[in-house]
């Protein structure tokens, strides 16, 4: 355990920034109930992410666009009920922010007061400052999402690889540059080149949490379900896989529903 992270009891902002300072990589999960949030906590997951991926893996949506701002309220309660340590970030979902400054402060103040979180997560650079801008006016820490943004996911038509190109390299840099002089505590870069992830990862002080953006962001973070292997058929290259558990609990339900059927299952020691 490094300095930066040696004997906190609770994650906060400034412990996050200062791990980069420190050279300390920075690990981070989803997580959208409170009995994986538990688990993620006590295995010492620096940030839990109640990302709106919750509408694609919990709500089985083809994009995170339908999730609503109280569903988005619902997962995160569950999840600050479960956790100790860990600092909770909370998506802002599709609609709840973009193009009116105050309505994104009323939905950050909401996720803040309704379910105990720690702070926001948005999605977007230059357009969508000046929603980042008043939030952190009310004292709510704001973490930025740049690369692939899966909200504006109809705009760009794929989830392929983004800013393979110079001009769009380039206006990511100066979003990146803009989100940290605007007062963000750290930034998602998903789905980026390598070398793109670096570059913006040492031109700014501020954090970097990659997802598909390669190893030398400060972070990673990962969609749990994803890491766990209980979505199956979705294998893009920067996934890994910890566990295959589609199948282990495939396995497991067909074992207890043949025990019910064959009368296996209670036996003499599991009644009263
Ligand atoms: O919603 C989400 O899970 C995310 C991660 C992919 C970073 O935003």
């Amino acid at each position: 355990m490094s300095a930066a992270v040696k004997e906190v009891k609770r994650m906060t902002t400034h412990v996050i920034r200062n791990m980069k300072a420190q050279g300390e990589k920075i690990s981070m999960l989803t997580a959208y109930d409170y009995s994986m949030a538990r688990i993620l906590d006590e295995a010492g997951i620096d940030m839990l992410l109640v990302g709106d991926s919750a509408s694609n893996v919990m709500a089985g949506h083809e994009t995170t666009l339908p999730i609503t701002l109280d569903q988005m309220i619902y997962h995160a309660q569950s999840v600050i009920r479960a956790v100790k340590r860990s600092l909770v970030v909370v998506d802002l979902p599709f609609g709840s922010y973009q193009g009116n400054s105050m309505k994104a402060l009323d939905s950050a103040i909401r996720i803040m007061k309704e379910s105990g979180a720690h702070s926001v997560k948005l999605e977007g650079g230059e357009e969508i400052v000046d929603s980042i801008k008043r939030i952190l006016s009310a004292g709510i820490p704001v973490m930025g999402h740049l690369g692939l943004t899966p909200q504006s996911i109809y705009k760009f038509g794929t989830y392929t690889v983004r800013a393979k190109k110079e001009d769009e390299a380039t206006k990511l840099m100066e979003d990146a540059k803009l989100l940290e002089e605007t007062g963000c505590f750290a930034i998602v870069l998903e789905k980026i080149p390598a070398a793109l992830g670096k570059k913006v990862s040492e031109s700014i002080s501020i954090p970097t949490i990659g997802i598909g953006a390669g190893p030398y962001t400060d972070g990673q973070v990962l969609v749990s379900h994803d890491l766990l292997g209980i979505t199956k058929d979705f294998k893009p290259r920067f996934l890994r896989r910890y566990l295959e558990l589609y199948d282990m609990i495939k396995g497991a339900a067909q074992e207890y529903s043949a025990d019910v059927k064959s009368g296996g299952f209670p036996n003499e020691k599991e009644q009263y």
